[in-house]
């Protein structure tokens, strides 16, 4: 009700979401990390589950931008720089959005494949960065490569055979693009781990969202690619994410 202007406009979104469209979708916007993100009908709809890479990168981000102040001998300590953040698989951008709401400082690149999230995200990180069209690290800037503190990407990886049992809502309302992660669920996650050396900075970070149980098999896949993984879980948003940093020494 707050959120229609009059009751005509009440009564076409009563009938839209009555007609199996998302909420969210049919307001325009979803909540995530506290913020209001825009989201376009055909646009993957934030899950409040990846709150927690967000929360993950938010940690390591302000880890590396402030390595001096670290160490307790230095007595002139460097002030905080500027992280690098990627948004891989960006979406509606509600990842980067929020990392950049959170840390403040940050130079932002995201990119997504679909040109409708896209457009939909460059609303959402409009001052806070720029935004890309195109496979994966293709659209990326090539002066990104060896600079990038924190890569996220929250990749489809619903298994191709199991993408008919999601809700309705999902299903016919999200794309498929956006859900559908192949055979084993981890296709898009290979691709990304299989790229990440080339764009992490050393001691940099990559963050994946799986489910809880392809988490053993995308840690060995990142484990593969050179990077040393691990995997957070939160029983509260039922939400698993793989972590896998690049070696602090290689490259330096
Ligand atoms: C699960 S959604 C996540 C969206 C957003 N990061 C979020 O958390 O709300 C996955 C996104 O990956 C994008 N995507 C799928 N395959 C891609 C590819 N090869 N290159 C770039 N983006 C891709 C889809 O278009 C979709 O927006």
């Amino acid at each position: 009700m707050a959120a229609a202007r009059t009751p005509a406009g009440l009564a076409a979104m009563v009938d839209r979401r009555a007609a199996g469209q998302p909420l969210e979708h049919v307001l325009g916007w979803a909540e995530f990390c506290g913020l209001r993100i825009a989201v376009d009908p055909g646009v993957f709809i934030p899950r409040r589950r990846t709150e927690l890479l967000v929360r993950r990168a938010a940690a390591l981000a302000r880890r590396a931008a402030a390595p001096a102040r670290q160490d307790p001998t230095r007595q002139d300590p460097t002030p905080p720089r500027a992280v690098v953040v990627v948004d891989l698989c960006c979406g509606s951008g509600a990842v980067g959005a929020a990392l950049a709401a959170s840390l403040g400082r940050v130079e932002l690149h995201a990119a997504d494949i679909d040109p409708a999230a896209v457009r939909c995200a460059r609303r959402n990180v409009a001052a806070a960065g720029r935004v890309y069209q195109g496979d994966l690290y293709g659209p990326l800037p090539a002066r990104l490569r060896g600079r990038v503190d924190i890569l996220a990407a929250n990749v489809p990886y619903v298994p191709s055979g199991d993408v008919g049992l999601l809700p309705s809502e999902a299903r016919a309302h999200e794309p498929r693009v956006a859900l559908d992660g192949g055979a084993d669920g981890l296709d898009v996650l290979r691709r990304v781990a299989a790229g990440a050396p080339l764009w992490l900075a050393p001691g940099g970070h990559l963050l994946v969202e799986t489910s809880e149980r392809q988490a053993p098999r995308a840690a060995e896949a990142f484990g593969r690619d050179g990077l040393i993984p691990r995997v957070a879980h939160s029983s509260r948003l039922n939400a698993t994410v793989v972590i896998g940093t690049r070696p602090p020494g290689q490259g330096e």
